[in-house]
């Protein structure tokens, strides 16, 4: 039996989503006449209260697009040290929109509104323009956590108060909403743009889409197409979405509950210095010094458990629905026995 807890982005489709594809009705979504392109499109519009959304083949094509609607070259954009933009889209902030980010030293990714006005460059032809603030709800690199909404609001009012774009990187919101018990509309009404992810939580094998009022939607087309991203009867993996939104969402709090539990096991063991504090699917823990890091994953890996190391002795584990419970209680009794 493998285990495989590098990313919620493993999973394969389900039998169900499967047969949603294979009959789902296509058409070519160049011209905009793919229906099942069209209706997840405007499903994911209406449930984030906005009046567009646009289907991406990934998260990072949606999350760029998203910077160079809100920036011109030589702009910045404010985010955390650990977000997925700056780290882990291979400088795509820089490749296409020729913009820099201000790097906010958060707890588990996430800063306030405070952090964020000390971030804003001043108005002076010596600095570059800050022009948009961008988070990411859940964070990964944070260890899956989640925002304070209250905190969200705060910035909000920056962001109005000091004419910044602001952007969500929702790869994981759906695991904020199912845990904080949130709705997509109460975040439609405070972001300018939001990019949400289907291959993750949500077990599709691919796409992710980005949502905003027309007038911004109006260019998001242009620049996917400019990326490279136009598709044509795409319809087949909306169909993916369309299933995914019905049948995943509600049952990510089981992921979270495997994660929990993982989280008390690691808690008692004696070479680990540290678990961050889990909330929803990730789990990020560091090793004693003591510990090496790829000792740890050797010995997992023997007993057929995959999962990544974070560098600085960090490892990380992230539940999923092709986790099963016959799976986790293996995992349990492993990192008991270790
Ligand atoms: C927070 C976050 N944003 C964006 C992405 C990018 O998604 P994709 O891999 O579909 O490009 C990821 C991928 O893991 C992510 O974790």
């Amino acid at each position: 039996m493998i285990i495989d807890l590098r990313s919620d982005t493993v999973t394969k489709p389900s039998t169900g989503m499967m047969d949603a594809m294979m009959s789902a009705k296509v058409g070519d979504d160049v011209f905009r006449e793919d229906p099942t392109t069209n209706e997840l499109e405007a499903r994911i519009a209406q449930m984030f209260g906005k009046s567009q959304a646009l289907f991406f083949p990934s998260g990072t094509m949606a999350n760029q697009t998203a910077l160079k609607l809100h920036t011109n070259p030589g702009d910045q954009v404010i985010c955390d040290k650990y977000a997925h933009i700056y780290n882990y889209e291979s400088g795509g902030a820089s490749f296409n929109s020729g913009i820099s980010c201000k790097l906010i030293n958060g707890e588990n990714g996430m800063f306030t509104a405070d952090q964020v006005i000390n971030a804003i460059n001043p108005d002076d032809y010596y600095y570059s323009e800050t022009s948009l603030v961008e988070i990411e709800n859940t964070t990964n690199k944070g260890g899956g956590a989640c925002w304070d909404f209250k905190e969200i609001l705060k910035i909000r009012a920056v962001c109005d108060e000091r004419q910044l774009g602001f952007h969500l990187d929702g790869a994981r919101l759906w695991n904020a909403l199912v845990v904080k018990d949130e709705t997509a509309a109460q975040y439609g009404k405070v972001f300018d743009t939001i990019s949400v992810c289907l291959s993750k939580g949500l077990g599709c094998p691919i796409g992710s889409l980005l949502v905003g009022d027309s007038e911004i939607m109006k260019k998001a087309i242009r620049i996917r197409k400019v990326l490279g991203g136009n598709m044509r009867q795409v319809g087949y993996l909306a169909a993916a979405g369309l299933y995914a939104l019905d049948h995943n969402i509600e049952r990510l709090a089981e992921d979270h509950q495997k994660a929990k539990e993982i989280e008390s096991v690691l808690k008692k063991l004696s070479f680990i210095k540290r678990v961050e504090p889990v909330e929803t699917n990730i789990v990020i823990f560091e090793l004693d010094k003591s510990y090496s890091d790829e000792v740890f994953l050797q010995k997992l890996e023997k007993k057929g458990v995959k999962i990544i190391s974070m560098g600085e002795n960090k490892l990380r584990m992230v539940t999923h629905l092709n986790y099963t419970h016959t799976m986790h209680d293996f995992l349990l009794d492993t990192l008991k026995s270790i």
